[in-house]
């Protein structure tokens, strides 16, 4: 139901979440999965489709996540981390990455980079990124990345549109310029 019907000067808002959230999810995004390694050297890692790009000089990329995480205090920690952009082979991890594991990177093939964070194998690119800015919004913690190393790899993103996922419909080719 449209909700934009509204007296000016009326602030409350005029929807309840659920049609916030429904609005919101006919926004497609890419997937990631962020990951750092904690104070106590366990890596950490989670999905996140906030991930966006904010600034091209300097590099700046930025992700969103909620207070209530598990993995907040890690980045709040963290000087560095990594930003895995997922393919579309790789929804079962989008899935783990996003649900309570044990383990969340027991058997999940990486490398480790400039960040000391995991680079997962398979992904189409890897950001990482020095801390540049933390800011509390609402009931989620606005991160701001300084990127330091960038690569990339062909193969279809994975998408996540109206809360399912989905995939580019043909491998873009790696342009440049
Ligand atoms: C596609 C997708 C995107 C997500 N994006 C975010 C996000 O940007 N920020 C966030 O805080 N949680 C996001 N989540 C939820 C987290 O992945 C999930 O709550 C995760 O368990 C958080 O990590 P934690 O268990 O270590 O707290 C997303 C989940 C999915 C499936």
């Amino acid at each position: 139901m449209p909700s934009h019907g509204r007296a000016p000067g009326d602030d409350r808002p005029a929807f309840d979440q659920r049609q916030f959230r429904d609005a919101l999810a006919q926004f497609a995004t890419g997937v990631t999965i962020v990951c750092t390694r904690a104070p106590n050297k366990r890596y950490v890692g989670f999905t996140a489709n906030s991930f966006n790009s904010v600034s091209l000089d300097p590099p700046l990329i930025l992700w969103t996540i909620a207070c209530r995480s598990g993995s907040l205090g890690a980045f709040e920690a963290a000087e560095r981390y990594a930003v895995n952009v997922l393919s579309s082979e790789q929804t079962d991890l989008a899935r783990r990455f996003s649900h309570p594991h044990a383990d969340r990177f027991a058997g999940v093939a990486h490398r480790l980079g400039w960040s000391d964070a995991p680079l997962i194998d398979g992904c189409v690119a890897w950001l990482e990124c020095r801390h540049h800015a933390r800011h509390t919004a609402g009931d989620h913690v606005v991160f701001v990345g300084e990127v330091v190393t960038v690569e990339r790899a062909r193969g279809h993103a994975l998408i996540f549109h109206q809360g399912r996922f989905t995939s580019t419909a043909s491998p873009p080719d790696l342009k440049s310029g």
